[in-house]
């Protein structure tokens, strides 16, 4: 299966079917210091807000960081910003007409804090070929910055999926209701497949895999590593391992009830014991009509009402991210 294998982290990002495999002679050189990217399955959920948020956050605490806005057809985080489009958008960099993603990065008026600013209208861009989405990712990873914050599109085409795989901290959205919630398990479930299944590629463990999968329906991973494990241990414990490296962050948004604010810690817990998986928790953002005046004023919420909770959670969001990685603990695509 089609995989290329972005080595000494191995970020694994698989590619259409009838792709061939291709793994580069050397690992892209890599500076971005974290990948991070915000994503939850349904649309509406906050993803672009929490992205703009975050950056004007991490970058007040002196981070240099670009948002990019990977939400490819449906791009509007300029707005969320307060920033006409700018003149040079990710199309220009996807259709070659200029070679740096460095080159697309736009100033947002807010120090430290660059917007490459999402396609529009580009059949190019909106449904990249495999050799267009693999470039734009190495130049994501090769940015000269401390955090490239990814905005995407809802839903779970295997763009979005890529790009959530391909970063240190995969963040899932979430609202507390119940579709919001099922799409948020659907996403990160989805997720976990290919990176599941991109792992086996690399390994050529694709027919023990499928013979496995063919021979049974499987309640969890852990379950099915099981399997494999009786059947071939040492590919048991590599997928095992691969398998304890996919670990999502969640942040729960526009929570309104004090019952809202514990479905934090009870996804956790439901992820960890039906699907035998680590997730880390990393705060809640309380419903706000402050968020949404934001939006109309076309005014990021941290630059219009920096004191109101809504926008004090987004400190306690970045002490959370910040602390992991302090920590190294992994992220889904690690
Ligand atoms: N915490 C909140 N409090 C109040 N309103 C909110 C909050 N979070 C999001 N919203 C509302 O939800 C709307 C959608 O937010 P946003 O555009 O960030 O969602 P999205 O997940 O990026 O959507 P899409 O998938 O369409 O890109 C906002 O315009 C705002 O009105
Ligand atoms: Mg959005």
């Amino acid at each position: 299966m089609p995989v290329v294998a972005d080595a000494p982290t191995l970020k694994l990002v698989r590619t259409d079917p009838e792709e061939p495999i291709r793994r580069p002679a050397a690992a892209p050189r890599r500076r971005t210091r974290r990948v991070i990217s915000v994503g939850g399955g349904k649309g509406g959920i906050g993803k672009s807000l929490i992205s703009a948020n975050l950056g004007i956050e991490l970058a007040r605490r002196g981070k240099r960081v670009v948002l990019v806005d990977a939400d490819l057809g449906g791009a509007n985080l300029h707005t969320t910003l307060g920033i006409d489009l700018p003149r040079r958008t990710l199309s220009d960099f996807i259709e070659r007409k200029v070679q740096r993603i460095e080159d697309v990065v736009t100033p947002t008026g807010i120090e430290d804090l660059g917007l490459v600013s999402g396609a529009l209208d580009h059949l190019d861009a909106a449904n990249p070929k495999y050799a267009q989405k693999m470039r734009f990712l190495r130049h994501v990873q090769q940015m000269d910055v401390d955090y490239a914050i990814l905005d995407l599109g809802a839903g779970t085409h295997a763009n979005v999926l890529d790009f959530f795989l391909v970063s240190d901290h995969g963040v899932l959205v979430l609202v507390p209701e119940p579709t919001a919630v099922e799409n948020a398990y659907r996403f990160v479930k989805a997720a976990f497949w290919r990176r599941m299944r991109n792992v086996a590629s690399v390994y050529g463990y694709d027919p023990l895999l499928r013979s496995v999968m063919e021979g049974g329906t499987f309640k969890s991973p852990v379950e099915l590593v099981a399997t494999i494990s009786e059947r071939d241990p040492d590919a048991g414990r590599n997928l095992a391992r691969h398998l304890a490296l996919f670990r999502p962050r969640l942040i729960v948004n526009q929570a309104r009830t004090p019952q809202d604010a514990d479905i934090g810690a009870a996804v956790v817990t439901a992820w960890r014991k039906y699907f035998g998986l680590e997730m880390d928790f990393l705060g809640t953002i309380s419903y706000d009509d402050d968020m949404w005046r934001a939006v109309r004023a076309r005014r990021p919420l941290l630059m219009e009402r920096p004191d109101v909770p809504a926008a004090r959670s987004f400190a306690a969001i970045a002490d959370s991210l910040l602390a992991l990685d302090l920590t190294a603990k992994t992220g889904v695509g690690a």
